[in-house]
């Protein structure tokens, strides 16, 4: 008999049983995540094709400019889950504020507030190259039946209840956790189902990549500096190796499988590093912790950072958690 993998469908219904009391809204949440990344993935397998396409006379969503699919994908995510009624709240990298939704019953009575990257990597669209959906979700904390306030975005990335990312690559992948493990799934775009491929994802025992754009480097600050430098360094299982995509999804992604850490760091133009804390930090970190990782600004633990706004910048390390240890004391030694 061949191997039947389970497909994400039947994992959600299984994990709805051992949540005794669960009202299923959170596996209702998941899986319109699950339904508009297979429509944002097909739209990212034809970017190619626009221009193609649109020579021929065809409909084209993304029109003229590929860079738009950030814009269709945050339609697309929006979209399902305003159809669907299942969330209170939605704030967007791309969009200026967050985003309030009555419930069915015309009520502001649904528990969950989602936060999202729609497309993230998008300068790789236009040369075939990995994106991502990240996507973080928390329980409201003001009072069910009123709006949601800002108060309820603003939650540190430790009061998360799931985290996870979508991965247009070679093949398309959901990643995500609800609190325990790590799980992939990845998509058989022929019958449209999404395949358990990746139980329990782990960080291996020990990383040799570090992933990092170089170019920034003058502008690093000196312990970062000095941390590249040990990296490169010949003495026992060094030097490491130097992977960077430029898709935070596919170098995380890459990272968490072989091992490595990710970093986004401060430079001397942009002292609060390039990515958001809300839609790529938190999300990445509760990952990387629940895989075994660890994620920290380079002196503190980013799940404990307290938000002031919503599309609040911060230094980013993230990985194996040796790492990401030996990257903060490199920090701390360097102190400025
Ligand atoms: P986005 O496409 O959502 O703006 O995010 C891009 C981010 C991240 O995915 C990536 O790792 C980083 O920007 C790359 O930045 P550099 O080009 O400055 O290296
Ligand atoms: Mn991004
Ligand atoms: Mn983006």
């Amino acid at each position: 008999m061949t191997k039947h993998n389970k497909t994400l469908g039947e994992f959600i219904i299984n994990k709805q049983s051992e949540f005794k009391y669960s009202s299923g809204e959170l596996s209702r949440l998941i899986n319109s995540i699950r339904l508009a990344g297979k429509i944002v993935n097909h739209e990212v397998n034809k970017a190619g094709l626009v221009d193609i396409l649109g020579a021929a006379g065809e409909e084209n969503i993304q029109g003229e400019d590929q860079q738009k699919l950030d814009v269709y994908a945050n339609e697309v995510f929006i979209n399902t889950l305003v159809n669907r009624e299942i969330v209170c709240g939605i704030a967007s990298e791309e969009e200026d504020d967050f985003i309030t939704i009555k419930g069915g019953n015309k009520k502001h009575d649904n528990k969950y507030i989602v936060l999202m990257d729609p497309l993230d990597g998008s300068s790789n669209i236009d040369v075939n190259v990995s994106v991502g959906t990240i996507f973080s979700i928390y329980r409201r904390i003001t009072p069910d039946g009123t709006p949601v306030t800002i108060d309820d975005f603003l939650q540190p990335g430790k009061q998360q209840v799931a985290a996870g990312y979508i991965v247009y690559g070679t093949s398309t992948m959901i990643v995500y956790s609800t609190g325990h493990g790590v799980n992939g799934f990845t998509l058989n775009p022929a019958i449209g189902t999404y395949y358990l491929s990746h139980p329990n994802m782990k960080f291996p025992e020990k990383g040799n990549i570090y992933s990092v754009n170089e170019g920034n480097y003058v502008h690093f600050p000196e312990g970062v500096k000095k941390y590249i430098k040990y990296c490169q360094e010949e003495e026992g299982e060094r030097p490491y190796t130097s992977r960077y995509i430029g898709s935070l999804v596919s170098d995380f992604h890459r990272n968490m499988i072989k091992g490595g850490i990710y970093f986004y760091p401060s430079t001397s133009k942009n002292p609060d590093g390039k990515l958001r804390l809300l839609y790529e930090c938190n999300p990445m970190a509760f990952l990387a912790e629940r895989a075994g990782g660890k994620a920290s600004n380079g002196f503190n633990r980013i799940l404990d950072i307290k938000p002031s706004e919503l599309h609040q910048r911060v230094p980013f390390f993230c990985g194996n958690k040796d790492m990401v240890d030996k990257l903060e004391a490199f920090m701390q030694k360097h102190k400025e």
